[in-house]
């Protein structure tokens, strides 16, 4: 049986600054484990709002790993695919006669049967009204009557949808002009900044979807942007799963705190999130040190690599080069 703390820790580890969002997640989680939710719909619904980059979709993919012990056993449904209404067809297939009948559906109940079915609506915004119409359907009854008329049950899955909706205003708000800051420090914003975001998005929100949509789904919930704090540990993350890639290499790296500072200024950028600090780990780091592994002759020698910066730059020493000579 899930525990409420040993769950919410698990995700924390994961998802850095959005302990709301964890919450609303986590208590869903421990009563549909019990197995206490109401039969005739999913065992919870999210609508996931807030600024790109802050977690909405890994959200997702956390509690997939968390649940399954594997990240990618969540199905994904990106709903920039289905901007033309005849573009359902793909996820819940084509009545007999129609165009795309033969073409197997996206959606099967195979797909959904498993306990605790992780289900992510990626970028709602972006699909056609009759994708919402489908989904009142699952938010309502929990189950779905696709083109061949077999009904698809949700039942035993989480619904989870993302947003950028209000994009434009958190754009707005946390713009130069109304912070007062550069977009790169933007991250050392006023803490009333989230209030206003999350006013802005319920706005939003209202304006684009229906009422009844609204009304259907359980859990509405805004990220917040990302401050610097949260930046720094989710560079520890990702420095951790870098360091464990690296180590199937047979190398162990060693990450300064001057490297460490380097990483996060160059992947500092409030509007994108956490994803201009995952580039610069990619580009400042990985790519220049998988070059230096794969073209090192011997490659089975070395077991450590500090990185360090200098002039300008991240650079790498080798431990089994002479000590403090440069790698690169
Ligand atoms: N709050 C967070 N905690 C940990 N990692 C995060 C967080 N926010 C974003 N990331 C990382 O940044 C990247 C983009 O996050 P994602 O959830 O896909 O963004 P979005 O909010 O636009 O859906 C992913 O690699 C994710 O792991
Ligand atoms: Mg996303």
């Amino acid at each position: 049986m899930l525990k409420t703390n040993s769950l919410r820790e698990l995700l924390r580890k994961e998802i850095i600054g959005q302990d709301q969002a964890i919450d609303s997640v986590v208590r869903t989680v421990v009563v549909a484990d019990l197995g206490i939710c109401d039969p005739r719909r999913p065992l919870g619904t999210f609508l996931f709002l807030g600024p790109t980059g802050t977690g909405k979709s890994q959200i997702g993919r956390s509690l997939a790993k968390v649940l399954h012990g594997d990240e990618s056993a969540v199905v994904s449904v990106n709903c920039t695919e289905f901007k033309n209404p005849h573009d359902v067809a793909k996820l819940v297939g084509a009545p007999p006669g129609y165009v795309g009948h033969e073409q197997a559906p996206f959606l099967t109940q195979e797909k959904l049967e498993k306990r605790l079915t992780i289900v992510l609506f990626e970028e709602l915004e972006k699909a056609d009204r009759a994708l919402f119409d489908l989904l009142l359907q699952v938010l309502e009854r929990g189950e779905l009557t696709t083109g061949r008329g077999v009904d698809l049950s949700f039942r035993n899955c989480f619904v989870m949808m993302t947003s950028n909706v209000c994009a434009k205003e958190i754009d707005r708000l946390t713009s130069n002009e109304v912070m007062g800051f550069g977009p790169r420090l933007a991250v050392l914003q006023p803490e009333n900044a989230d209030q206003r975001i999350k006013a802005a998005c319920k706005g939003a929100v209202e304006n684009f979807f229906s009422p009844e949509f609204i009304n259907r789904i359980d859990e509405i919930v805004t990220f917040n942007p990302l401050r610097y704090e949260d930046l720094t540990a989710i560079l520890e993350k990702f420095l951790f799963e870098t360091r464990v890639r690296v180590a199937m290499t047979g190398v162990n790296m060693i990450v300064s705190e001057s490297a460490k500072k380097f990483l996060i200024e160059k992947g500092t950028n409030l509007r994108y999130g956490a994803r201009p600090l995952r580039r610069a780990v990619r580009e400042y780091l990985e790519f220049p040190l998988a070059t230096l592994i794969a073209e090192s002759d011997t490659a089975n020698s070395i077991q450590t690599v500090q990185v360090e910066t200098g002039e300008g730059q991240l650079r790498f020493y080798f431990a089994q080069t002479a000590r403090g000579a440069m790698a690169v």
